[in-house]
């Protein structure tokens, strides 16, 4: 039998303790980042595999391999900001068990962090963060939707996010630097996925055996759209453009049309706990 939330909260605020790490210490922050180096794994990048990306010279490809990198950080951050805050707004409910309550506070910490360490890169290397660009429509909730909802937003941002870090901490001909701050975020997920896991799966039974049919086709309608969605953040036109490529709107279009495989692998993990556990009837169209 896996651990409940409740019963893993008290192992994770130990190991977040054990663990801590000073964001202002953990970097040495070089004083500028070489232009002939790889920032992100070619395998990551949006546009690999496309017979545009090939006929790139190597020297392009490195600097779309940083600006993709550039995204990927802001992405990550962005969804970061609103995680925090719906984090913040569960401590000490009535709903919130103590030992949740004192991990949330670790988990808290070390997302704040996350966002320091992201936000020191891009301002020092990039001289900005890419804007959010989810668009939130206001909806109606069934009973405990909310909930959920939110448990899963967290999720997507943080399995899609675990893919990248895994391969970019093991990837050697990245910079340094790169594959370190990957490493770093990499060991905290691990401990906000155990728990992001396992609440959202408790949280969904306990929530929707109360939804009608039509409720639960609502949230499952949702669900599949946001985990497509939340793949358009990483094919942003402007890091195209930065990258000083032209017509940014169609290599998103080319690199979206030819990037499936990639984004079902990456999402395999999450679709497949979302499947297994009911929460979608069948792997979305991703
Ligand atoms: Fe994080
Ligand atoms: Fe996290």
């Amino acid at each position: 039998m896996s651990l409940t939330s409740v019963q893993l909260a008290p192992k994770l605020s130990t190991a977040s303790i054990k663990k801590s790490w000073d964001v202002y210490t953990a970097f040495d922050w070089p004083e500028t980042l070489p232009e002939d180096n790889w920032y992100m794994s070619p395998e990551l990048m949006s546009l690999y595999g496309t017979e545009y990306f090939d006929s790139l010279s190597e020297a392009q490809q490195k600097k779309l391999s940083f600006t993709e990198l550039c995204n990927f950080f802001s992405l990550v951050l962005q969804g970061e900001r609103p995680l925090v805050q719906g984090l913040a707004h569960r401590l000490y409910l009535k709903t919130t068990e103590p030992p949740v309550s004192d991990y949330l506070h670790h988990f808290i910490d070390e997302e704040n962090k996350h966002m320091i360490m992201f936000g020191m890169f891009l301002n020092r290397y990039f001289g900005k963060v890419y804007p959010e660009k989810k668009v939130t429509i206001p909806r109606e909730y069934a009973k405990g939707e909310e909930d959920v909802a939110f448990l899963c937003k967290a999720l997507v941002v943080e399995e899609y996010g675990e893919y990248y870090n895994v391969v970019m901490w093991h990837d050697k001909s990245l910079h340094p630097l790169v594959s370190e701050i990957n490493r770093v975020h990499h060991f905290d997920e691990t401990r906000h996925l155990a728990f992001g896991r396992a609440r959202l799966v408790e949280t969904f039974n306990e929530k929707s055996k109360n939804w009608s049919s039509d409720e639960l086709q609502g949230f499952r309608d949702w669900l599949a759209a946001y985990l497509k969605s939340s793949w358009g953040d990483y094919y942003n036109p402007t890091m195209y453009k930065d990258a000083g490529l032209e017509d940014g709107y169609n290599l998103r279009q080319m690199a979206l049309e030819h990037g499936r495989a990639h984004r079902e692998k990456a999402s395999e993990v999450l679709v497949n706990l979302l499947v297994e556990n009911q929460i979608l009837e069948h792997a979305p169209e991703l």
